[in-house]
């Protein structure tokens, strides 16, 4: 039997015994008056314990055990235990929530939550940069009052959204590409996707770019050729005229030449992630290199100087070395007029090796600066492909650099010249046993 009911029914059969043994003693009215007294004391305590327990619900405070005794005590203790395993089961779930949420905060896509009225229920941190969003001030706000690019807004409402949607000019860095996703989930829920692709687009961009200024480079030459030989088959040529077509078709072979070896060079470069070895540079044949290779380029047009630290070399592959710093000294005559100075340094700073190439040529319009080591970016084109450039030699130059964990800094005034220099690090930076010369 239910322990209440036990009670009761012994507390009854006790007041019985009770009142029967004083109505023995001391007659039936003392008898009913030890009745009427001991059960308005029960119905008293009754009502007592019944509103503090009213009060107990009314404003739950967990912890707080009323003490009482019998049966009260026993309701009392049993809610306390009651209250103690949701408490529990609350304070699980919290912590469950919580991670959750961090889980969500450190993802490097953006979450938005939508209620059935695409009104905004919750978004973590990246997507308000994605989309400009404040998740407190935002809350309960259509999504499409905040995030209005009408693609968006037809993309949501056309609910097909098998598909990503490709949006830009939207949050705090207006200039990145999001790649966003609709997931349908719940009660007509959705979850809104969205990835930065930026550097995705950007890469594929310049893939495609790449793809495309090979195959204009190599054409310009082939078309060339292919106009020679035309001629050549043609008409009757002179054995003068002859030569002449053969000089230039030869020219043009030497340019495809130029751009294949120099595009192996970049890929070889690209496709080995090793750092170079420690093998210590010949520095001094290095820059006896550069400097044979300048004279003869020149011709004597250019004042050339060059200062050495001759007991100053560095780590690393001295082939790399040579075409990285022979391409600046090169396009320092390149780029500079007949009569101009070229002057070139090999000296350290602050225990750092520093090679600088300063010349008074045209120099660099501010604009151009930042593109000059993008493959096939030049300033000038036609000027660069009169001289045989191609506007790779600086994306060598980069990579070679960046093997060597050097720098490059390129300080350049338009019509007054540019200065070159790469700055090897210290850990790059050997000293050998040698005098400066100049
Ligand atoms: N010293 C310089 N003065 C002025 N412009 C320069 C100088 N060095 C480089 N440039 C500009 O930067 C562009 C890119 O140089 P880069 O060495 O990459 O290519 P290039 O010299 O045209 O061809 P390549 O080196 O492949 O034969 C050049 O076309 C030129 O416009
Ligand atoms: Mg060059």
């Amino acid at each position: 039997m239910n322990p209440i009911w036990t009670r009761s029914l012994i507390a009854i059969v006790l007041l019985g015994l009770l009142c029967f043994v004083a109505g023995a003693l001391a007659g039936v009215t003392a008898a009913l008056v030890l009745a009427v007294v001991v059960l308005l004391a029960q119905s008293l305590s009754g009502t007592f314990h019944k509103q503090r327990l009213w009060r107990l619900l009314d404003a739950p405070a967990y912890g707080e055990v009323p003490s009482a005794s019998g049966v009260w005590g026993e309701i009392y203790y049993r809610l306390y235990k009651l209250a103690k395993r949701w408490h529990g089961q609350v304070r699980q779930i919290e912590q469950q929530h919580a991670r959750f949420i961090q889980a969500i905060q450190a993802s490097p896509n953006g979450v938005v939550l939508l209620d059935q009225h695409d009104r905004i229920e919750w978004c973590n941190a990246i997507s308000q940069t994605h989309f400009g969003l404040d998740a407190q001030r935002d809350l309960h706000q259509h999504i499409t009052h905040l995030v209005r690019q009408p693609t968006f807004v037809r993309y949501l409402n056309a609910h097909q959204y098998d598909g990503t949607l490709v949006m830009s000019g939207m949050g705090e860095a207006r200039y990145n590409v999001l790649s966003v996703q609709v997931f349908p989930y719940g009660e007509r829920r959705k979850l809104v996707l969205s990835q930065d692709i930026t550097e995705l687009e950007r890469t594929d961009a310049m893939r495609r770019d790449f793809v495309a200024n090979v195959s204009h480079e190599l054409k310009t030459p082939l078309t060339v050729l292919s106009g020679f030989l035309e001629t050549m088959r043609e008409l009757p040529l002179g054995e003068a005229e002859r030569q002449r077509y053969l000089e230039l078709m030869a020219q043009q072979a030497a340019r495809m030449q130029h751009i294949v070896s120099d595009l192996l060079v970049l890929a070889k470069l690209e496709g080995d992630s090793r750092p170079p070895g420690e093998h210590i540079v010949d520095m001094r044949a290095v820059l006896r290199h550069l400097r044979d290779d300048a004279e003869n380029l020149s011709g004597g047009r250019h004042r050339l100087t060059f200062a050495s630290d001759l007991g100053l070399s560095v780590a690393g592959v001295e082939s790399e070395i040579l075409s990285a710093l022979g391409n600046l000294v090169t396009n320092a005559i390149r780029y500079t007029p007949d009569g101009g100075t070229i002057h070139v340094v090999w000296h350290d700073v602050m225990g750092c090796a520093v090679f600088a190439v300063s010349d008074s040529g045209l120099g660099i319009p501010a604009a151009d600066m930042s593109r000059l080591t993008e493959r096939f970016y030049r300033v000038d084109r036609s000027r660069s492909r009169d001289t045989g450039g191609t506007g790779l030699g600086l994306a060598i130059v980069k990579h070679v650099l960046q093997r060597h964990d050097a720098r490059l800094e390129i300080k350049s005034e338009e019509g007054r010249g540019s200065t070159f220099s790469v700055q090897f690090p210290v850990s790059r930076t050997v000293w050998c046993e040698a005098s400066s010369e100049d």
